[in-house]
């Protein structure tokens, strides 16, 4: 057992124009710990642990490393330190190999000053087996899946020696089986005198994980505590101020009636190598889930009946009307909406005030109807505020940068969009990816509504119990194939796993 402080960090305050990020908050991580760190979203969490790894700069505070004490830290100085940051988005670099980006500050050279690339990858051989990870060291990373990119970060963060490792919500995109890789992994160091931080909106992983657990709330903290001497009950209203009985539970008494209204029909959409002949429908109401391991082919199928991709072929029926669409302009057009799963690429104009990118595609809708609305800017902000609200999106005004939002808040900007948009069919890719549990349980009840209001819903998530809870149906996908179809009593999280595993690959019967 290794004993002692690795980090305290004492009154730390940091405030942006507008908003007081951190309210003189205490923090301390003890040798050979995992604490976590959770609270809403724009509680301070990542403002804290940015302050910590040195590119946050705070206001006023200290903060203790080893028996030092520091009033200011950068980046290089943190990592000299031993602080390693393994953020949500992948920063490694695409085109060189795993063992080449794993070494990158400090490649072996040869006599001659180039990389020597072959022991390179040997010394990475042996890191990667060190830790258990079972990866091609001389492999580029362009050609690895999303859970093995995010493996190598944390080898890559193992391998420049940290004392302290930090992970910003590092389970966000992975499913159960990346999970379990990683926590071995922390688990393994952890017991070497690793200290680790640990931020997640899953909370039930933090039981799993962690040693001890700090809530802050609107930029304070409000507890620490050992893991043995607290529960969920006891977090949930510390962080959002109300209890978890008020939390979201789907009544499906009286949806017995989907047999009739409008239908939705997917009907054999295939790409080479991708999708595989895939068909199901949904009812007018239905809520319709689609689970599966990371890589099965649930985004690559949105994205085909989206108009991302070409598809060999593949058509979308609505009741027997042909509105396939070849683009995702063309989607917009036929009342389609698209939630991504990688919403900084595709779902955000970040240098753009919240109100714009909230009221984008309904404009352009109208614009394109020919819909007399001259834009009318106190409206669209007026408009935005309500979706705002509906939302607990946290930001100061409805006119502050998406960019100066926290991760969570963003994500919510996204989906503020599409509950804007008036689609009649939405595709959500991973909804609460990144959001608290408070404002998880909001999101379903609009969902909810839409379904009531007649839409056809479609949601991609890792999350089962969330499938479970929200869905009518749920559609399992393995390698590109639609497996199984699962309603009623049939629909748990046990038979969601069972059928993204393949351990039984028979469809259900039609109910
Ligand atoms: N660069 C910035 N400019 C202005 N405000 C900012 C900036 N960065 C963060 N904030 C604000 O500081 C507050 C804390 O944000 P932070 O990112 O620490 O939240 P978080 O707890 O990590 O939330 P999430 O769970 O959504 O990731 C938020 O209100 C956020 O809008
Ligand atoms: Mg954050």
């Amino acid at each position: 057992m290794v004993t002692g402080m690795a980090l305290r960090a004492e009154r730390i305050v940091k405030n942006y124009p507008g908003v007081q990020a951190l309210k003189s908050v205490d923090f301390d991580l003890r040798r050979g710990e995992v604490h976590a760190l959770v609270g809403q979203n724009g509680a301070g969490k990542s403002t804290l642990v940015e302050i910590i790894a040195g590119s946050v700069s705070y206001d006023s505070g200290d903060i203790h490393i080893g028996d030092q004490k520091h009033t200011y830290l950068d980046p290089s100085r943190s990592i000299e330190l031993g602080i390693q940051t393994v953020h949500q988005e992948n920063q490694l670099v695409e085109e060189i190999t795993v063992a080449e980006n794993i070494f990158l500050y400090d490649l072996p050279r040869t006599r001659y000053g180039f990389v020597n690339l072959r022991s390179c990858i040997q010394a990475a051989d042996v890191l990667l087996q060190e830790l258990g990870i079972d990866v091609e060291p001389g492999k580029k990373i362009s050609s690895l899946s999303f859970v093995d990119k995010k493996l190598i970060s944390i080898a890559k963060a193992f391998s420049r020696k940290a004392r302290i490792l930090i992970l910003d919500e590092p389970t966000a995109s992975l499913d159960e089986q990346g999970r379990n890789a990683l926590f071995s992994l922390i688990r393994r160091y952890t017991s070497l005198g690793l200290s680790t931080i640990y931020i997640s909106h899953h909370l039930s992983e933090i039981f799993e994980i962690a040693d001890r657990v700090t809530v802050l709330k609107d930029g304070q903290r409000v507890s620490t505590k050992a893991i043995g001497e607290t529960s969920l009950h006891t977090i949930v209203p510390e962080m959002i101020g109300r209890s978890s009985q008020s939390l979201y539970v789907r009544d499906k008494k009286g949806r017995q009636t989907l047999e009739q209204g409008s239908l939705l029909q997917i009907v054999d959409f295939h790409r080479e190598g991708v999708v595989d002949h895939v068909s199901f429908s949904v009812r007018a109401g239905e809520v319709y889930g689609i689970a599966g391991l990371v890589g099965a082919g649930r985004t690559e199928l949105a994205q085909l009946v989206f108009g991302v991709d070409r598809s060999d072929h593949g058509s979308l029926l609505l009741d027997g009307k042909d509105i396939t669409a070849g683009s995702p302009f063309n989607a917009v057009d036929e009342g389609i909406g698209f939630l991504t799963e990688d919403r900084k690429d595709s779902g955000l104009v970040l240098i753009q005030p919240v109100y714009e990118n909230i009221t984008l595609v309904r404009f352009v809708k109208e614009i394109k109807k020919k819909v007399k609305s001259l834009l009318n800017l106190a409206k669209e902000q007026d408009d935005a505020r309500t979706v705002v609200q509906q939302l607990d999106i946290r930001t100061p005004t409805v006119s502050q940068k998406v960019i100066n939002l926290s991760g969570g808040n963003q994500q919510k900007v996204v989906l503020g969009k599409w509950l804007f948009a008036d689609s009649e069919i939405i595709i959500f890719d991973e909804p609460t990816v990144g959001i608290d549990v408070g404002s998880k349980s909001e999101i379903y009840k609009l969902i909810e509504k839409l379904a009531d209001d007649g839409k056809f819903i479609i949601i991609i998530s890792s999350d089962n119990p969330e499938l479970v809870s929200v869905c009518d149906t749920v559609g399992v996908m393995r390698f590109g194939r639609l497996v199984a179809e699962l309603r009623g009593d049939q629909m748990t999280e046990e038979q969601i796993v069972k059928h993204s595993l393949g351990v039984s690959v028979i469809k259900e019967p039609e109910l």
